[in-house]
């Protein structure tokens, strides 16, 4: 294979094991922690959605992620060739072309919230969250979000920004980033969650985050918590797929990905931590929704002391966190580009940049003056988040652990989790890993498909 600079050369890879975690972890934690894992949790019930969720976690989302470490790291290729190589002459290579198909669904959606974050820190830093009254704030996200050309601006840049990072490779652009931005990230959110938790009155907050009230839970409530599982942990999609494809065979992938789930999970509890306990403190109901970030979140910053400081840090936070995310999404997505028509970098990353601007701006203008425009009784937005984080990554995630579990075999996971025996990990370890590979993951995405259509 040749470089972008058409010299001979190996794939691309990460230059450390820091490297790869501080990756991984930079695309787990994202818009899913900050933005849709907050109000997830106002809708369903607080501490028993948070619950189901981790148990998801455990279940399924960690051995999603094992099998997608094992199917990258074993091939070194990108989504299809990975099946294709590992499992030539069979079909298998479907299910990789179905999470870049995935993928294509989720950059175009997140590439518009990461644009809405682009402006509301514009906004923080123009000092604009200066109003407590929630119908002028209401207005001023539906004014902004529902019109043409400022939201498509803001998606373009946001998209240019993903955009510029991919272009630069997977050690100097991807890794380079992720690793100065995730460690700020953290320290931001974990400054924001102090403030909000010293606030008077913050206290019911706390107890709605970790008490559980069952009766909230419903049938929904599972799907949901299985759906932002994979979506947080960026599964069911390639990406883990294709970040293993970099990753030296001396990587020890049990403990990157339970590192990696652990850093997501702890990140979503620091940002669940920074909003509901601001949110009960002023007084606001947690089930807001998709608008909670944008709407009720501005009217706590314009009335808290130092909000104005903190709507700054928070929206950047949110931005930092988007673009660790985003740039693994377009990177599944390019290095497939890369691999299958044999693209330069450049090229594959400026007709990716083209695709997702156009679906983006149908995504963009779905809000607003294509709102007629439905299918299956959902806009184009509210589309493709669903069929990718309710649909697509489930049954990805399915297929992969069906063929790492069932295809691949029991040998060929013992041997990738030891590498090659040269790892001393304890026995009982490598048969539960096996176990959640092949039968526990199965049944708990199975039993929730059966469940879904039943109902
Ligand atoms: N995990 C990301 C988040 O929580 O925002 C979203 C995501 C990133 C999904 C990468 C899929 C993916 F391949």
């Amino acid at each position: 294979m040749k470089t972008a600079n058409n010299q001979p050369s190996k794939r691309d890879s990460f230059a450390s094991s820091f490297g790869v975690l501080v990756a991984l972890a930079g695309s787990a934690v994202g818009l899913g922690n900050l933005w849709r894992f907050p109000y997830l949790v106002g809708q369903n019930g607080g501490a028993a959605f948070i619950l189901i969720y981790l148990g998801f976690v455990i279940l399924a989302g960690l051995p999603v992620m094992l099998a997608e470490f094992i199917i990258g790291r074993r091939s070194h290729a990108s989504a299809r060739k990975a099946f294709q190589k590992l499992a030539p002459g069979t079909r298998w290579g479907i299910a990789g072309v179905l999470g870049v198909i995935c993928c294509v669904f989720i950059l175009s959606f997140y590439s518009v919230v990461g644009g809405w974050g682009l402006e509301y820190l514009y906004k923080a830093v123009c000092f604009d969250f200066t109003t407590g009254d929630d119908q002028a704030l209401k207005t001023m996200f539906s004014g902004f979000s529902t019109s043409v050309w400022r939201p498509l601006l803001c998606h373009t840049i946001f998209l240019g920004l993903t955009a510029g990072i991919v272009i630069a490779g997977v050690q100097n652009g991807i890794e380079k980033f992720s690793k100065v931005m995730m460690p700020l990230l953290f320290l931001i959110v974990i400054g924001i969650a102090v403030r909000s938790m010293t606030l008077p009155g913050s206290g019911p907050g706390m107890d709605y985050l970790f008490m559980p009230d069952w009766s909230k839970v419903t049938s929904e409530t599972f799907l949901a918590a299985l759906g932002q599982s994979f979506f947080s942990l960026s599964l069911g999609s390639c990406m883990v797929i294709t970040y293993a494809s970099y990753v030296k065979k001396e990587a020890n992938i049990i403990s990157l990905c339970a590192q990696t789930a652990a850093a997501d999970t702890v990140f979503a509890l620091i940002a669940g931590c920074a909003i509901m306990p601001a949110v009960f403190a002023f007084g606001i109901s947690p089930g807001e929704g998709p608008d909670l970030v944008f709407i009720t979140l501005p009217h706590i910053f314009s009335q808290m002391p130092m909000g104005g400081v903190i709507a700054i840090l928070f929206f950047l936070a949110l931005i930092l966190a988007a673009l660790t995310s985003s740039i693994s999404i377009l990177e599944v997505i390019v290095a497939f580009c890369i691999e299958e028509f044999k693209m330069k970098r450049k090229v594959a990353v400026a007709v990716v940049f083209l695709l997702i601007l156009v679906l983006g701006a149908l995504c963009s203008l779905s809000i607003g003056p294509l709102d007629g425009w439905t299918i299956l009784g959902r806009n184009i937005f509210d589309l493709f988040d669903f069929l990718s984080a309710n649909f697509l990554m489930l049954i990805c995630g399915l297929l992969f652990v069906i063929f790492v579990g069932w295809k691949l075999g029991r040998k060929a996971v013992f041997d990738e989790l030891s590498n090659g025996g040269t790892l001393h990990i304890p026995a009982w370890l490598l048969k539960t890993a096996i176990f959640l590979i092949r039968f526990a993951a199965p049944a708990a995405l199975i039993a929730i498909a059966v469940f879904q259509v039943k109902e």
